[in-house]
């Protein structure tokens, strides 16, 4: 059968990095504050000339060259972002572009702070048809510039930033139990819960790009009882248990959903990659980057399970079991 092999992540932040007693200077907040609740501590902000098309290229680029491969090896980016550098074409293409890959299939995926667990299905899915052979999954995201900067309760919360893997068709007759590459992944989305995270405009709405708005506590309480849950979900999939799981790599939106998750999953806290005091909330980006992280300062290695696991509005959610 085919499997889809990990073979490179990377990752790119802007160059300015915002702590939050920088934040608290203009916004009526507090260090104290944002430790206590979110475990924050700084966010890279995108600046002139930073977006998530030349974020995610860099991310990108760091990504296929881990993998020993060249842009043009690529035939598939599927790019996952809720802020693309325009309503169309595709982000996905700007890389394409600023990559040289010639001609290759690129498209976006919107399921916003899941939507790399989305993309990751996705080109899992096309690879495995054998008609693709390596996908560039990106999950890249400028959330500071859908910000509402006047209101404290959420953008304090959010980072900008990219991260990318890089996936390749390989032929294995190997079982899950010690196969390398996506082992299994399972998504979900209720659109009932539209309401509680959003951004309030759109093109066919209102004609303008909006600004995020979000209901904290009812998306907190969600995310516990929905992530520990597809976690458990994908692991049965791929026949395995946490006992069989080396590194959690979740969405990092919050310290204390990262906390009371593991807990209720019954996975120790030092198996969990925590980005968020760095990165804040990346969005789609979250996942890519902190997988990154932790495979280049040596803690994922070669042959680890990994579970990624995300949440964000629609409501969507997901898990993926990747043995590197
Ligand atoms: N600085 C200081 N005070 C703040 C603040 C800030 N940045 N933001 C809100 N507050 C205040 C509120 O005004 C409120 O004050 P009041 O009691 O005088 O009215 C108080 O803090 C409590 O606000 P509340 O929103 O109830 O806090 P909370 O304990 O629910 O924490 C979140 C807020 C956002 C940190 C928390 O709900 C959360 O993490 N939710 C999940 C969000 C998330 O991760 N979303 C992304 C999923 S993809």
């Amino acid at each position: 059968m085919i499997r889809s092999v990990l073979t490179g992540t990377g990752s790119a932040l802007p160059v300015r990095r915002v702590s939050n007693a920088e934040l608290a200077e203009t916004v009526d907040t507090s260090d104290a504050w944002i430790v206590e609740r979110t475990g924050i501590r700084f966010r890279h902000i995108a600046g002139p000339g930073e977006t998530t098309g030349t974020l995610g290229a860099d991310a990108a680029r760091a990504a296929i060259a881990a993998a020993g491969l060249v842009p043009t090896d690529i035939d598939l980016i599927v790019l996952a972002t809720a802020t693309p550098d325009q309503t169309f074409p595709a982000t996905a293409t700007k890389v394409q572009a600023l990559l040289e890959i010639g001609d290759c299939v690129a498209f976006d995926v919107a399921a916003v702070c899941s939507g790399f667990l989305y993309a990751v299905q996705v080109a899992d899915a096309m690879l495995r048809t054998g008609i693709h052979k390596r996908a560039l999954v990106i999950g890249a995201e400028t959330f500071s510039r859908i910000l509402d900067w006047e209101d404290r309760a959420t953008c304090v919360l959010f980072g900008d930033g990219a991260g990318a893997i890089v996936l390749e068709a390989h032929d294995s007759d190997d079982t899950p139990a010690d196969a390398r590459g996506v082992l299994a992944t399972r998504l979900h989305a209720d659109g009932r819960h539209n309401d509680l995270l959003y951004v309030d405009g759109g093109p066919s709405t209102t004609g303008t790009v909006g600004k995020l708005r979000m209901k904290g506590r009812e998306v907190f309480r969600h995310a516990v009882t929905n992530l520990s849950a597809v976690m458990g979900e994908s692991l049965d999939l791929a026949g395995l248990t946490t006992a069989d799981v080396d590194w959690v790599v979740p969405h990092q939106a919050n310290a204390r959903i990262l906390d009371a998750t593991a807990r209720k999953l019954g996975l120790s806290p030092d198996r969990v990659v925590v980005t968020v005091d760095q990165h804040a909330n990346t969005s789609a980006a979250s996942v890519p980057l902190a997988l990154d992280v932790a495979t280049r300062d040596g803690r994922i290695k070669r042959g680890h399970l990994v579970v990624l696991e995300a949440m964000g509005g629609g409501f969507t959610w997901g898990a993926a079991v990747i043995r590197m």
